[in-house]
């Protein structure tokens, strides 16, 4: 398979540390129900795994926002409920109401029926991969995804989401056993799946460790990094001499920075309750050495603010990351713009307008100062 060469790899340059004109910015959830043209090939699919499933719909709605806004990166339409649904426990999306199972894992047999999916159930995502990498023809890198070991395992014990974690983590607690079953197994499931995705045209992954952040500090290390680390030992990091970078984001993560700076993976998201300059002395490195590159960390609720406040937010999380690595000839501390966590479905599609322009002029002029 061969793609055409990329005109913009400025994410790619950042996720490896590598210096940048501007710093690049793509949106969790960029593709999705705040964009009026996403509602309506949504509702020609008829359902949300009905548009997941058709790769051209998948096509399409992927590349929707780069129609709008000049991003500067591309990620796979899918969801990451797709691994447990391939495991067999019957994925739906009722409008309105968020994912429900028709089967959960809670006890022995269960478990006792959960194994790695036959990557052949998931083709329809390998071929939206292809398609869409196809689609974009070098415009932008495509970002492939998954949900991390524990995130998945919460949707999986649960049947759907939760707000207390009351099942999963009555199980993590009364039968710890059983859930470093589940958790061995999703991490084996994630890594065939993220490697997948590479063969098919992912040019970078993302693991989404949603709900990392609701463990308890020595609980997160056991029963969610620890898998994540299983995942990324497993990863391929090159695929036809190019470098597939990989990003780990823990929502609520912030206060293992210095644990997570030990994962074997590119770059760190983090949400908003981090301080970026605080996150890039603890994980950023020095220039000619080690260290991670940092994705984030604007709260998604600022979209709902003026176009001059939104500029305003937005400058204040460029400055607290402060003036990245420059020097073309060697490594640095470098920041993927994103935010904290999934653009809110009610947010105004001018908002994400002012929101690029700013960043990429900010980023710029910041450049130029230092
Ligand atoms: O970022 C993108 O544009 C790519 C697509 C993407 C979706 N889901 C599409 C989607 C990605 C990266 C995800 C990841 C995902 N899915 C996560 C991790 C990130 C996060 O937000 O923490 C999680 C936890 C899920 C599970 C999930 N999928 C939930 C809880 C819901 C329902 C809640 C909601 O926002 O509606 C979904 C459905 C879903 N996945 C939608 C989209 C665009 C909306 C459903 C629809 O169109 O009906």
């Amino acid at each position: 398979m061969s793609f055409a060469p990329l005109q913009n790899d400025t994410f790619l340059r950042a996720c490896l540390r590598q210096a940048t004109d501007h710093t690049p910015m793509w949106l969790m959830r960029q593709a999705g129900r705040y964009l009026p043209e996403y509602c309506a090939t949504r509702a020609k699919a008829g359902s949300f795994m009905g548009l997941a499933t058709n790769v051209d719909y998948a096509t399409e709605v992927t590349l929707q926002p780069l129609e709008r806004y000049p991003l500067d990166a591309a990620i796979l339409f899918s969801d990451i409920l797709t691994v447990p649904d391939a495991m067999g426990l019957g994925l739906t999306f009722a409008a309105g109401e968020g994912p429900k199972f028709a089967k959960n894992v809670r006890d022995e047999a269960a478990v006792d029926a959960l194994a790695v999916p036959d990557m052949a159930k998931l083709r329809y995502v390998f071929d939206a991969v292809t398609s869409i990498r196809k689609a974009l023809n070098g415009r932008v890198p495509l970002i492939g995804f998954s949900g991390s070991p524990w995130t998945l395992a919460c949707y999986m014990v649960e049947g759907g989401g939760s707000d207390d974690y009351r099942a999963v983590k009555t199980l993590m607690y009364s039968r710890p056993d059983l859930m470093h079953r589940i958790l061995a197994i999703n991490a084996d499931a994630v890594a065939q799946y993220l490697n997948t995705q590479i063969d098919a045209g992912a040019q970078a992954v993302m693991v989404f460790d949603s709900w990392g952040g609701v463990l308890a500090d020595g609980n997160f290390q056991a029963f969610s990094m620890a898998y994540t680390r299983r995942v990324l030992d497993q990863l391929k990091t090159e695929k036809d001499g190019q470098r597939i970078p990989s990003i780990v984001f823990t929502k609520g993560g912030g206060l293992w920075l210095n644990e997570m700076n030990t994962l074997p993976c590119d770059v760190l998201g983090v949400d908003w309750t981090v301080n970026l300059a605080r996150a890039r002395s603890l994980v950023g490195g020095d220039v000619g050495g080690p260290g991670k590159a940092l994705q984030g960390n604007l709260d998604p609720n600022v979209l709902f603010a003026s176009a001059a406040q939104i500029e305003a937010e937005a400058t204040r999380v460029l400055d607290s990351f402060g003036i990245p690595h420059t020097d073309r000839s060697t490594t640095g501390p470098t920041h993927i713009f994103n935010l904290g966590h999934g653009i809110s479905q009610y947010t105004p599609p001018d908002s994400v307008s002012a929101l690029v322009a700013a960043v990429h002029s900010h980023s710029r002029r910041m450049r130029a100062q230092g």
